[in-house]
This record gives structure tokens, sequence and C-alpha cells, in this order.
């Protein structure tokens, strides 16, 4: 049976993926021997195409490690465009990671949104199906489908109910009024992400309360104290109380610091190096298995708590 081609140069290998709009295919060069393993991205419906145009657009305006750079594409029927393989899991089917792991990828995931913002790009489809892991451990965001570009003649009274999915979708999307939808939509649907890296769960709008019943007591407070402080600024309904994609960054990286530097002698009583208000109480003594990078083993901590701000300080116990 003859191969599939696209462009009288990319040769299908075979599908990835069907959605809603697209068609995603593994390819390969024809023009050229190696052979590199690379992604078609074809458009279903051609009444699409505008918005196929804007996806096109906005990668090729967007020069980033973490975002997929266009490679050849064609506005002709069928649409395509192609661009580089990214071997590794999405987020979805990563699922649930270690609170610094997430701290980490969530991170980097602030660094490409906040660049793909500076260049006047706003995503409006992040969820944890469209950003890749790869096995190198980087961040790839995915999918601009749905991007609004400023500095463009984009029509902003289009219809955007139905399209992104539900549990990632800022509620101004609601109205159904592109227009409605800034940068903020991001920083919420940002915020939700962290949420499943942190728990492995979709939580709909409905159901977040900012809390989760986790039973590990050190996941449990490092969940909680990360949570805290970068889901109050995110996952909120009125897009004014949410901070830009910078400041969540800057908020996540500080939250970073303060969790990492745990590693100290701590006193029981001792005046809270966090807050410097309060003191440290002990919460409990606790075996618990920590994940350095590359290192997973069960080791004995004292966790403290500061009595006045909630500040965790947890150090390891000395055997006597
Ligand atoms: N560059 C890529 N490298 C590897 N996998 C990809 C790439 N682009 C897309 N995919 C896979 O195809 C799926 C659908 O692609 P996406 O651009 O999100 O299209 P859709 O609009 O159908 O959601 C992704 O969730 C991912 O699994
Ligand atoms: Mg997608």
């Amino acid at each position: 049976m003859a191969r599939k081609i696209f462009g009288e140069r990319w040769e299908v290998i075979e599908p990835i993926s069907e959605g809603g709009q697209a068609f995603v295919y593994k390819v390969r060069d024809s023009r050229q021997a190696q052979d590199t393993v690379f992604v078609l991205k074809r458009l279903k419906n051609p009444k699409r195409l505008d918005r196929f145009e804007g996806e096109i657009e906005a990668c090729k305006r967007l020069n980033h490690p973490g975002i997929a750079p266009i490679i050849d594409f064609s506005l002709n029927d069928p649409a395509f465009y192609v661009t580089n393989y990214y071997d590794g899991n999405l987020i979805s089917e990563a699922g649930k990671f270690t609170p610094l792991r997430a701290l980490d990828f969530f991170i980097r995931l602030c660094d490409i949104v906040d660049y793909a913002h500076a260049q006047g790009v706003i995503h409006r489809d992040l969820k944890p199906d469209n950003v890749i892991i790869t096995t190198s451990d980087d961040l790839v965001v995915l999918d601009f489908g749905l991007c609004y570009m400023q500095d463009t003649e984009q029509r902003l009274t289009e219809t955007m109910e139905q399209v992104g999915s539900r549990f990632y979708m800022a509620p101004e999307f609601e109205g159904g009024r592109a227009g409605d939808v800034t940068a903020k939509a991001d920083t919420y649907a940002l915020g939700k992400i962290l949420y499943f890296m942190l728990t492995g769960r979709h939580i709909a709008r409905e159901a977040f309360r900012g809390d989760n019943e986790l039973s590990n007591i050190l996941q449990n407070s490092q969940v909680k104290y990360i949570t805290d402080r970068i889901l109050q600024g995110s996952v909120v309904e009125d897009p004014s109380m949410r901070v830009d994609v910078k400041s969540l960054r800057e908020t996540s990286v500080l939250v970073r610091r303060l969790i990492t530097e745990h590693y100290y002698p701590g006193r029981e009583g001792s005046r809270c190096r966090f807050c410097g208000e309060g003191h440290y109480s002990s919460a409990r003594r606790a075996d618990i298995r920590v994940h350095y990078p590359g290192i997973e083993m069960t080791d004995h901590f004292d966790l403290l708590i500061c009595d006045h701000c909630g500040n965790i300080q947890w150090f390891q116990k000395k055997e006597e």
C-alpha cells in the first residue's frame, strides 16, 4: 500500500492522535536520507483554517526551546504544519510528582508561558494534555490552536465555549466572549496544572477548595504549603485577583527556596526563619520517604511547624 505523503515531502510513519480539530502523525522527511522523526499536525475541518493559521503564526513568532518550532507548513487543503517530535510523556500521563519536582516543572512552565506573553501570545488552552515532559526532563508546551495574539486582527467576538478543557478553562471563558479572556486565563490554568502535578487529580472548578485529602504528613504539609502560597494568586474566580505569570513564577521560586532550605539544625522554640515572628513547635517525628534527585530513601525526620505562619522545617534526626 502506498504511504501517505504530505506536501510531496512528509511521509507518514504512524498516527499519534486524533483530536477534535486535528490529526497528529509521526512523519519522516523523504528528502533526507536519515530517518529523523518529525510531527505533522493536519487540520481536520477546513472551516477552522483561520485558527490553524493563527496557531502557525504564533509558533513562528515564538522562538523558545520550550515551544515546538514550525519546520514546514501548508495552508492549502489539507492544511498542515510540521514540527519536531518530542519523545516523552504528557503531564497528564506522567501523573503526580513529588512536591519539589512539581514545583520545579511548574517554574519552568511559567518561564515558557511568560515568554509567550512577552511576545504577545496568550495560550488559552494550557492543560496537562498540552505539555510534554521529554525523556531528558525538558518541558515543551504544545497546541497553540486556541491562542490569542495581541496586535493582530483576530476577531474578539468568536465563541470560546466548549473548546478548551472545562477543568482548566478560566471562568471568564464561560461568558463566551473571547475578548474577556486575557493572559490571566493562563495564570488560572497554570495553577490548576500545578495542582494536578502535586496531587494527580483534575479539580473541577466547583470542587476546588484549595485543600486535599492526602495521607502522608510530609506530602500533605508541603503540598499545602505550596498550594497556599501559589494557588491564591492563580486559581481564583476573578481575573483581576490573579497575578501575572511572571509574578507566579517569582512566588514559586521563593517557595521552592523556602522549602529546599529546610535542612538546618532547627530547634523547638527557636524563632521562625521564615516570618521571623512565630516560634517552632515540634509537630512530630516521622519516617519519611524522601526523594532527592535520583535517590529515593526512607529516613527519620523531625518536623517543626511555626506557630505563627505555619512554615515547616524538618531536619534529619540524629541517631542516639
Ligand atoms: N511535537 C510533538 N511531539 C510529540 N507528540 C506530539 C507533538 N505534538 C503533538 N503531539 C501529541 O499529539 C497530541 C495532540 O496534539 P495537539 O497539538 O495537542 O492537538 P489537539 O489540538 O488535537 O489537542 C498531543 O497531546 C501529544 O500527545
Ligand atoms: Mg491538545
